[in-house]
C-alpha cells in the first residue's frame, strides 16, 4: 500500500528541517522524504498550503474502557483522536476495573488492534489505584504498559511514592504523577480563590499541587527515577520543574490547552464545563505556564481528555464530575492561542506534540523521518472553524471551547500509512 503526500509544508523539530517536500509512504513506514517523487501508483495526498508532520501524541486520555463506557468508548475515544490528528494516545488507568494488571492491558490492546489511532496503556502505579500496595511492574510492562501513573487518584504517601519509582525505573518506565494533596482539595469544584469566595464554596488551593510537585521533583533527584509530572497548572508548578530540570534531575512535564488559556472565571460563565482537577487558576498562572512552554520548561502538550455524560455533567457544580474533552479542539486552541499569536513557533507546538511525549513514554514513534511508522497529520493551520460539541466524534460533549472560533484544522490522519480521518 503506497500513499504520496505531494507539495507539503513539512515540519520536522528534531532535524530542524522544513520546506515544501512531498513524503511517500509505504508498507506502513516512511519510504521517501524528497522533491518530485514519483508516485508509481501511489494514492495522492495534494498538500499545498497544509503542515505535514509526524502524528501528534497524547500522552495523557481517558477512554473509559472497561467500565465506564457510557462516558467513552475505546472505538469512539480512537476516533475522536483520529479527528484531532492524533495517531496515538497513552490512556490512564483509571477504568473500572482499573488497569492495574496484564489482563486489563490486553483487553485494552485487543479493542484498540483494529487500524486507527494506536492505543498506548498506561498501568496503575498501585494496586485499584489505592495508592498503598504497588502493582507489578514487570508484568505490566510485559504486557504492553508504557508507562505507570495513578492519574485521578493522586498517590499520598511519599513512601510508596519514592518505592513505586524505584521499581518502575528498574523496569524502564516513567512515572506519570498527577499532583495534588488530597487532604487539601477533598472533593472541591474550583480552585481556591477569588472565585471560590465569590461562589461561597471551598477551593482547591495552588499549594496542594505545588508541594506535590516539589515532593516528586525531590524523589526523582533521590532516587534518579525519571518522574512526569501530569497537566501543570499553575506558575509554581512550572517554577519548581524549571528549578530541578537546572539542577540535572530526571523530571519532565505537561499542560494541557485549558492552563494556558482559560482562568477560574470560565467557572463562573460556564459552571460545571469548566470544572477540571486540578482546576484552571488564574491570570498570573496562564502567564507563567505560557513562559514555560516558551522557555522549555513544560516539554509536552497533552489533552486530559476525560469524556463524562451530559447528565453527569448538569449536576450542581459541586457534585458534578471534574474533566473536559479535548482530543477534537487540542490543535486548534494551540495553533490559536500560542501560534497565531506569536508566542510559540510551529516547531515547538510540533515538538511538544509529538517527539517530546513519545521520548518520554519511550515509544519510536512521533518523527517522521524515513524507516519510521509512517503515522503523519496533514492540517490547514490557517482554515478558521467553530467548535460545535454535538459534532464530535467522542461519546463526551462536555468542553469549555464549544461555540469558539478556532484557526487552524486537521485535513488528514494517517497510521500505519493508512488514511484514518479525512477533515
Ligand atoms: O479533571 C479530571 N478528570 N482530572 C483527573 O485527573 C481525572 C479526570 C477524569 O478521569 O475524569
Ligand atoms: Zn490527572
Amino acid at each position: 500500500m503506497k500513499l504520496l503526500i505531494r507539495q507539503g509544508r513539512f515540519i520536522d523539530p528534531v532535524g530542524g528541517i522544513g520546506g515544501v517536500m512531498d513524503i511517500l509512504l509505504e508498507d506502513g513506514r516512511v519510504a521517501v522524504i524528497g522533491s518530485n517523487v514519483d508516485p508509481d501508483g501511489a494514492e495522492i495526498i495534494e498538500a499545498e498550503n497544509l503542515i505535514v508532520s509526524s502524528g501528534l501524541v497524547d500522552m495523557h486520555v481517558h477512554l473509559r474502557d472497561p467500565g465506564y463506557t457510557h462516558k467513552e468508548t475505546i472505538e469512539t475515544g480512537r476516533a475522536a483522536a483520529a479527528a484531532g490528528g492524533f495517531t496515538a494516545v497513552a490512556c490512564m488507568p483509571n477504568t473500572r476495573p482499573v488497569c492495574d494488571d496484564a489482563e486489563v492491558v490486553a483487553y485494552i490492546l485487543d479493542k484498540a488492534k483494529t487500524p486507527g489511532t494506536r492505543v498506548l496503556p498506561i498501568g496503575a502505579l498501585t494496586i485499584n489505584e489505592d495508592g498503598e500496595k504497588l502493582t507489578d511492574a514487570a508484568a505490566l510492562r510485559g504486557a504492553g504498559a508504557v508507562a505507570l501513573s495513578d492519574d485521578g487518584m493522586p498517590v499520598q504517601n511519599a513512601n510508596v511514592m519514592r518505592d513505586g519509582l524505584m521499581k518502575a525505573s528498574r523496569q524502564h518506565l516513567t512515572v506519570l504523577s498527577h499532583c495534588e494533596d488530597k487532604d487539601m482539595v477533598k472533593n472541591y469544584a474550583v480552585n481556591e480563590g477569588q472565585v471560590s469566595r465569590a461562589l461561597g464554596i471551598h477551593g482547591r488551593p495552588a499549594i496542594a499541587e505545588e508541594l506535590m510537585v516539589m515532593r516528586d521533583a525531590m524523589l526523582a533527584e533521590e532516587t534518579g527515577a525519571a518522574v512526569h509530572i501530569c497537566h501543570v497548572s499553575t506558575a509554581k508548578s512550572a517554577a519548581i520543574i524549571r528549578n530541578y530540570k537546572h539542577k540535572g534531575v530526571p523530571i519532565t512535564c505537561e499542560t494541557c490547552p485549558q492552563y494556558f488559556t482559560l482562568t477560574e472565571e470560565e467557572v463562573q460563565k460556564q459552571g460545571t464545563m469548566a470544572r477540571v482537577n486540578p482546576p484552571l487558576r488564574t491570570k498570573a498562572d496562564v502567564e507563567g505556564i505560557i513562559a514555560a512552554l516558551r522557555d522549555g520548561t513544560i516539554d509536552a502538550i497533552a489533552t486530559d481528555h476525560a469524556p463524562h455524560s451530559a447528565e453527569e455533567k448538569a449536576k450542581p457544580l459541586e457534585d458534578a464530575p471534574s474533566g473536559m474533552v479535548g482530543l477534537e479542539t487540542a490543535l486548534a486552541v494551540t495553533l490559536t492561542a500560542l501560534y497565531h499569536t506569536g508566542k510559540l513557533t510551529l516547531s515547538d507546538i510540533l515538538r511538544k506534540m509529538t517527539i517530546n511525549p513519545a521520548s518520554i513514554l519511550r515509544v519510536p514513534y512521533g518523527r517522521l523521518a524515513i524507516g519510521n511508522p509512517a503515522d503523519v497529520v496533514v492540517f490547514d493551520p490557517d482554515e478558521v472553524w467553530e467548535v460545535e460539541p454535538e459534532k464530535f466524534l467522542s461519546m463526551g460533549r462536555n468542553t469549555p471551547f464549544g461555540g469558539r472560533r478556532l484557526k487552524g484544522k486537521v485535513k488528514y490522519t494517517i497510521v500505519d500509512g493508512r488514511i484514518v480521518y479525512r477533515g
